[in-house]
């Protein structure tokens, strides 16, 4: 939380010189996604692929279906049709495989408030297996990166929003999942933290970690390698910042979101 409060993006690991190579492995093969609840379909035959590294942005107003197809990519909720593969597994099929090799963090609160800081590493660490030494030796890791070591004996209640939500994203990590997915990330925390945020993200997928972001601020979306837009449990638009916004003609990713989310209003 000590970066600079400049209004330059943070520095994609991704640049117009150094890009992710078209040719990297699939970490999301995602095809005709689909989730109905009675006569509901929250998420219509989503088909989109990521690669391994990429930071993917997923965009939609609110009940667009953002949650409910994340859901499903992590083997939480079971697909009505389709099909994904994610980090090499079948995530109709194998669940639990799929499960050991992501990282979530979920768009409600995930952590335990009532625990300190180091207890709800520990208890993290223990659902994903890891050793005692492995859990101690990743916390030294995770907390020195995002400035916590040491406020590892405070209660998670007692930290600001900034730093539980960073703290989070940290434990998302601990047992180095090949994917992170995040919902929601920085949902309500301050711009200087959204952007310190979005500096561990890169990190991230610097080392090779795939990152699917779910986020409402669309400036955050700029940040993203490609991206989609759905629309009522369809994806609407999908591609790089540059690519969507050439596809619906117009220049900011701003209206690009109004422009599918409420056409009547945009025209
Ligand atoms: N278990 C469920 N039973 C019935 N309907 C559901 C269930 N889960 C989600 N829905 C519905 O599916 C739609 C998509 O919800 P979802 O939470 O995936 O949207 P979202 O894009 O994540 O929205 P937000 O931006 O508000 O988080 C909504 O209309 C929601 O009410
Ligand atoms: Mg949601």
């Amino acid at each position: 939380m000590n970066a600079p409060p400049d209004k330059a993006p943070p520095a994609s690991p991704h640049t117009a010189s150094a890009p992710l190579a078209d040719s990297a492995p699939l970490a999301i093969d995602a095809r005709g996604l689909t989730r109905r609840f009675g006569d509901f379909t929250a998420v219509n035959a989503i088909t989109f692929d990521v690669r391994q590294g990429e930071v993917f942005g997923f965009l939609g107003a609110n009940g667009a279906g953002k949650t409910t197809a994340m859901r499903m990519l992590i083997g939480l909720l079971e697909p009505t049709e389709g099909s994904a593969i994610v980090a090499g597994v079948d995530v109709v099929h194998d669940a639990d495989a799929v499960r050991r090799r992501i990282g979530y963090m979920s768009q409600r609160f995930s952590l335990y408030d009532d625990l300190t800081v180091q207890e709800n590493i520990r208890l993290f660490g223990a659902i994903y297996g890891l050793s005692d030494a492995r859990i101690a030796e990743r916390s030294e890791v995770l907390l020195a990166r995002i400035g916590l070591l040491e406020s590892r004996k405070e209660l998670v209640r007692r930290l600001p929003l900034g730093w539980r939500q960073q703290l989070a994203f940290s434990v998302a990590l601990l047992h180095e999942p090949q994917v992170l997915f995040l919902d929601e990330p920085t949902g309500g925390v301050d711009p200087i933290t959204r952007r310190v945020f979005w500096e561990l993200i890169y990190e991230t997928a610097a080392a090779g970690t795939t990152v699917l972001v779910t986020t409402h601020y669309l400036d955050e979306a700029e940040y993203c390698d490609r991206l989609t837009i759905m629309v009522d449990g369809s994806i609407a638009v999908a591609g790089s910042p540059g690519e969507v916004k050439r596809a619906l003609g117009v220049t900011t990713l701003d209206e690009a979101f109004l422009h599918l989310t409420r056409p009547a209003a945009a025209t």
